[in-house]
């Protein structure tokens, strides 16, 4: 089975390609190589590598730069993903498309599940649910995957954030009232790869099991580095950003776990995670 990654210079796009199954050809290209907001680039991706599945990683993912810049964004996230899902029609490929928790305004009491309704607070989200709406309006053999709080070990993220502030700041002050799951890349990327072997179409909440709030997640991060700087909570109101979270981001799925795909508890897959980071090379040029 042949695999055109879109934004695969990304967190999730890397995991991808580098677990992806025997037997499974991976065409990872970055914005450079395609483009998602030039239809000619992408048909031409699609036509030279002619995939039998596509995974649309590309994204503006930038909460805050998408509130900056709402033009680029609706053209990234809702155009971009029309291009892809219009090359996927006409090539006969399958479609993964990621999308995000932000597509939920928070206000619920209990975890979102795939069937709860949208409600973006964002401009981030609304793009990214435009996106699944044109995605479920032009294909059919399509997987809508939703996923939350990514990270890996070398992009930019919240885990890279705090260990790297918790070297440079004597204190941390961290949201403590807003929720999520935070997802290992690599776990989210063996969990696609699980899925895309059933014919089993439709949406999915894909993230790592159990929830936290940014205050939880950076204390656990900080302890299973062995880093003792404080970590006070503080409340959202206390934090000005542009993009407003969703206050309560948890997804919860009711349609993985129908398949048997279940990824285990995120504290478990970030210390995986800060094992592996710990084994692989110094980056050139850092002391
Ligand atoms: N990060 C999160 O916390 C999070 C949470 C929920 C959902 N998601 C979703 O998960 C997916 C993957 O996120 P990620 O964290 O892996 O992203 P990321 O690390 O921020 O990488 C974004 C990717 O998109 C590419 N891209 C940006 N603009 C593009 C364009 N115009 N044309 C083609 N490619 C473009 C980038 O390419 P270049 O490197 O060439 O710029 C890069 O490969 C996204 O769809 C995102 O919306 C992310």
């Amino acid at each position: 089975m042949r695999t055109l990654i879109t934004g695969g210079t990304g967190q999730l796009g890397r995991a991808l390609a580098r677990l992806a199954p025997a037997g499974i050809q991976v065409i990872a290209l970055g914005s450079h190589a395609c483009d998602v907001t030039d239809p000619a680039a992408v048909r031409a991706a699609v036509e030279t590598h002619r995939p039998d599945l596509i995974v649309h990683c590309a994204a503006m993912t930038d909460v805050d730069g998408c509130e900056r810049d709402p033009r680029r964004a609706w053209q990234v996230n809702a155009l971009g993903t029309q291009h892809v899902a219009a090359a996927a029609v006409e090539a006969g490929a399958r479609l993964v498309y990621i999308s995000t928790n932000y597509v939920f305004d928070g206000e619920a009491e209990e975890p979102y599940h795939e069937f709860a309704r949208p409600n973006p607070i964002s401009i981030y989200g609304q793009t990214k649910l435009a996106g699944e709406e044109i995605v479920r309006a032009l294909f059919p053999r399509h997987y809508i995957v939703r996923t939350a709080m990514l990270y890996d070990e070398t992009g930019r993220n919240f885990v890279n954030t705090m260990l790297r502030l918790a070297c440079e700041r004597p204190v941390l002050r961290v949201v403590a009232d807003q929720f999520g799951n935070p997802t290992y890349a690599a776990d989210l990327a063996e969990a696609i790869w699980r899925l895309v072997r059933y014919p089993a179409y439709g949406t999915y909440h894909l993230v790592n099991d159990g929830q936290a709030s940014w205050f939880d997640w950076a204390c656990e991060t900080l302890r299973l580095a062995g880093l003792s700087t404080p970590v006070e909570p503080i409340p959202a109101s206390a934090y000005t950003r542009l993009a407003r979270p969703p206050r309560n981001g948890v997804l919860a799925s009711l349609a993985a776990p129908a398949l048997g795909i279940t990824l285990r508890p995120w504290q478990d897959a970030l210390k995986r995670n800060l094992d592996r980071r710990a084994r692989l090379p110094e980056p050139p040029g850092t002391a």
